[in-house]
């Protein structure tokens, strides 16, 4: 085995944000596959595109003989596994990609990993890790006194994303059952940072007020969800991978649950401190529009597991983190025009054209 990862979906908003960690801190080389789905950007990769230690293959995780060929070649230590068609939205709009991708991806990936895990010697088997990066969506919804979701909380997926990652989780969890491939889960809740896809809340809203443009809330803009820096949720799977116990899912979560109409009023605070208002504030611009189909109420995560067996917490506030990604967003500006082009304004539009404000 040699001391490579195997990161899928590597150029991902997560995932690119995991790699340009770990080659910070870490000696292990990368080995990034990603199928450059819209959601895939290399420009996120640049710095690190030509050190010696990373690789990019594109491809998919659902191609047994790509995935075959870089066990062969490659030999990895570990698999972090992060490729995942993301957008809940999207599921809503157009389920099936994301059955392929995320539930017989994931079992392409989980049956090629076996077969390479089971010709290693007893030593390197032993050490070596399939870590799955999943989502809290996978149990539900909370009500309003619910306590925050644990490890044991049943799985009640109710979007066709949460569907799909939870069908992923099951099919790892009997990989190790049945095959004692040594896996890893993790549940983590909303993040946010830099290299988000304008498509998911946050980046939507600020790229939306920098614009001037309305802010679309779906409801009554109270849904809950809670919020985790992305580089907090990094430190937590590099954390896990290292020293987490082999068949173990852990719950992680920022501890800051907060209404979707406070989000975005936070936003629209920031844009107007650091980059100036417009003739009113930003905040005329929030539209209430047509709800999301089956929208979960409220997400939030009990992370004390992760805390007492691996130390590991949150270092970022929200007020720091979201002050942090409103500044990047601002500062990249180049970045957000290579995302914001064709296939982004045929899906906004498609999204929103159809949403009803509401008075
Ligand atoms: P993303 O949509 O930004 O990135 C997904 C990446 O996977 C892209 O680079 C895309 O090109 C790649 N990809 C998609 N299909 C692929 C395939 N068939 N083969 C290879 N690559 C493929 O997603 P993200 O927000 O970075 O999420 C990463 C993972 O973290 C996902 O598994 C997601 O379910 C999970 N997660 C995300 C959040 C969040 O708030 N974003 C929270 C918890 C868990
Ligand atoms: O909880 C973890 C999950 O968080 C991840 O598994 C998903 O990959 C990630 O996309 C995210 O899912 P959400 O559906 O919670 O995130 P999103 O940013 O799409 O929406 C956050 C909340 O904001 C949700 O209640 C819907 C609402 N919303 C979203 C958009 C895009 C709006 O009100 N208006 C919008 O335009």
């Amino acid at each position: 085995m040699d001391n490579t990862i195997l990161v899928t979906g590597g150029a991902g908003f997560i995932g690119s944000n995991f790699i340009l960690r770990w080659m910070e801190r870490e000696v292990a080389a990368v080995l990034n596959l990603d199928k450059l789905t819209y959601a895939g950007n290399l420009h996120n990769l640049a710095s690190v595109a030509h050190d010696r230690r990373y690789e990019f293959v594109e491809g998919d995780i659902a191609d047994r003989s790509v995935l075959r060929s870089l066990f062969d070649r490659r030999k990895p230590r570990s698999v972090v596994h992060s490729a995942a068609e993301s957008h809940v939205d999207r599921s809503i709009r157009g389920p099936e990609d994301f059955i392929r991708t995320n539930i017989d991806g994931t079992f392409a990936l989980l049956e090629e990993t076996r077969a390479y895990w089971e010709k290693l010697n007893a030593k390197d088997r032993v050490d070596f890790r399939f870590l799955h990066v999943s989502t809290d969506e996978v149990y539900g919804s909370l009500g309003p006194a619910d306590p925050p979701f644990s490890e044991t909380t049943p799985y009640a997926p109710n979007s066709p994303y949460a569907a799909s990652k939870a069908a992923s989780d099951h099919l790892v969890r009997a990989y190790k059952h049945t095959y004692d491939l040594p896996t890893l889960t993790t549940n983590c809740s909303n993040n946010y940072g830099r290299f988000q896809f304008p498509e998911k809340l946050i980046p939507l809203m600020i790229f939306n007020a920098l614009n001037g443009k309305p802010l679309p809330v779906y409801g009554d803009g109270q849904n809950v969800r809670d919020w985790l820096y992305v580089g907090d949720h990094c430190d937590a799977i590099a954390t896990v991978l290292q020293r987490g116990r082999v068949g173990q899912t852990y719950n992680i979560g920022g501890w800051n649950e907060k209404r979707n109409l406070e989000i975005v009023e936070t936003i629209c605070d920031i844009v107007d401190e650091m980059a100036g208002k417009l003739a009113s504030s930003r905040r005329s611009l929030i539209t209430f529009v047509t709800d999301r189909p089956g929208h979960d109420r409220r997400y939030a995560m009990d992370a004390r597991k992760i805390e007492r067996e691996l130390g590991w917490r949150p270092k970022e506030t929200f007020d720091s983190g979201i002050r942090k990604t409103v500044k990047w967003y601002l500062e990249n500006d180049e970045w957000v025009r290579g995302v914001t082009s064709g296939s982004y304004r045929k899906w906004i539009e498609t999204q929103y054209s159809s949403s009803v404000p509401r008075k």
